[in-house]
C-alpha cells in the first residue's frame, strides 16, 4: 500500500501568553492509500494539533508531514478537512456553503453540479439545497459538511471529532455512512476522535497518543470484518479490543502521574 500520509517525529510547541505550550512530541504515523487510519488519546493530548498541522494552516515546530509525498505547508485541494462544528456560513443557504470552497477556488461550478447533486443523494439532504443552516438539524449540518469536503474530490480526508457534537444515536448514524462512502470512494482518511468505541468501529488501526505532550503510545490494528457487520459492537471481540486500547490509555495517564510529569485531564474522557 502506498504510504500517502507520512507524519515523520512531529512536534508542535504553542507559544502562549503563559509561556510555551508543548503539545506534540515527536509523533509518527503512516497512513496508505485508501486506508482509515483513527487517531485516539486523553483529552489535550495535541489530536486537534497534529490534525492542523497536517492541513498546512498551522506550522509544525519540529519534524516532518507530508501527505501525497509533498510537505504540507499551506492548504491544499488534495485534502479535505471536516472537523466537529460544520461551520456552516449562516447567511448562506445549504447549496450555497457547498459550493464555497469552489468559488474560493474560482472552479467552474456547472463542471461539479452533477457530482454535487450525487453527494448530496447520497447523504440524503436532497431537497434542502435552498435551506439555510438554522433551518437544518446537527446532523444535517455535518452531513452538508462532509458534501462540502468531497465536493472537490480530495484524495485524503481529515476529520477531527465530527460527530462529536451529534446525539449518540445520529453519531452512529454518521459512522454507518461515513464506512459507506469511504467504501464507494475510497478515501484514505485519518480521523481523530476521543471515543475508543468509534475509533474501533471505524478504522483499520488505531494510533494511541500519550497524554500530552503527544507522542507515540500504541498501535492497534483492529481486525474486525468489512463490511462491519450489523451488531458488531456487541460481540466480545469488539469489547475485548475496545477495552484493551481504552487500559492503553489509563495505564500512560498512570505512567505519566508516577513520573510526576501528567498535565492533562485524561479521565475525564475516556469513557
Ligand atoms: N493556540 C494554542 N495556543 C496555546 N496552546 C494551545 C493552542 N492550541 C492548543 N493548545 C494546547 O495544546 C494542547 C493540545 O491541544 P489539542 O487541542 O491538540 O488537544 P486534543 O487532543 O485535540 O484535545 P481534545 O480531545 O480535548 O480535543 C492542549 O494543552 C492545549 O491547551
Ligand atoms: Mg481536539
Amino acid at each position: 500500500m502506498k504510504d500517502v500520509i507520512v507524519v515523520d517525529n512531529v512536534s508542535k510547541v504553542y507559544a502562549s501568553e503563559r509561556g510555551p505550550v508543548h503539545a506534540l512530541d515527536r509523533f509518527s504515523m503512516k497512513v496508505g492509500e485508501g486506508d482509515f487510519v483513527a487517531i485516539v488519546g486523553p483529552s489535550g493530548c495535541g489530536k486537534t494539533t497534529l490534525l492542523w498541522g497536517l492541513t498546512g494552516l498551522h506550522p509544525n515546530t519540529g519534524g516532518k508531514a507530508t501527505i501525497l509525498g509533498k510537505p504540507v505547508d499551506k492548504p491544499r485541494r488534495d485534502v479535505g478537512i471536516i472537523f466537529q462544528q460544520a461551520n456552516l456560513l449562516p447567511w448562506r443557504s445549504l447549496i450555497q456553503n457547498i459550493r464555497f470552497p469552489l468559488e474560493i477556488m474560482k472552479e467552474d461550478l456547472s463542471k461539479y453540479e452533477e457530482r454535487i447533486k450525487e453527494l448530496i443523494e447520497s447523504v440524503e439532504l436532497t431537497g434542502f439545497d435552498n435551506h439555510y443552516p438554522r433551518e437544518l438539524s446537527g446532523g444535517m449540518q455535518q452531513r452538508a459538511s462532509i458534501v462540502r469536503a468531497l465536493s472537490y474530490d480530495p484524495k485524503v480526508l481529515l476529520m477531527d471529532e465530527p460527530f462529536g457534537s451529534l446525539d449518540a444515536y445520529t453519531r452512529d448514524e454518521m459512522d454507518t455512512l461515513l464506512l459507506e462512502i469511504w467504501k464507494k470512494t475510497k478515501k484514505t482518511i485519518a480521523f481523530v476522535t476521543h471515543r475508543i468505541e468509534e475509533a474501533v468501529y471505524l478504522a483499520n488501526r488505531v494510533y494511541v497518543m500519550t497524554p500530552r505532550p503527544g507522542s507515540n503510545s500504541a498501535e492497534f490494528d483492529i481486525d474486525l470484518p468489512r463490511p462491519r457487520p450489523e451488531g458488531i459492537t456487541t460481540t466480545k471481540k469488539y469489547f475485548d479490543i475496545v477495552t484493551e486500547i481504552k487500559k492503553r490509555i489509563v495505564s500512560d495517564v498512570e505512567k505519566q502521574k508516577e513520573e510526576g510529569v501528567y498535565k492533562s485531564q485524561a479521565f475525564s474522557t475516556v469513557t
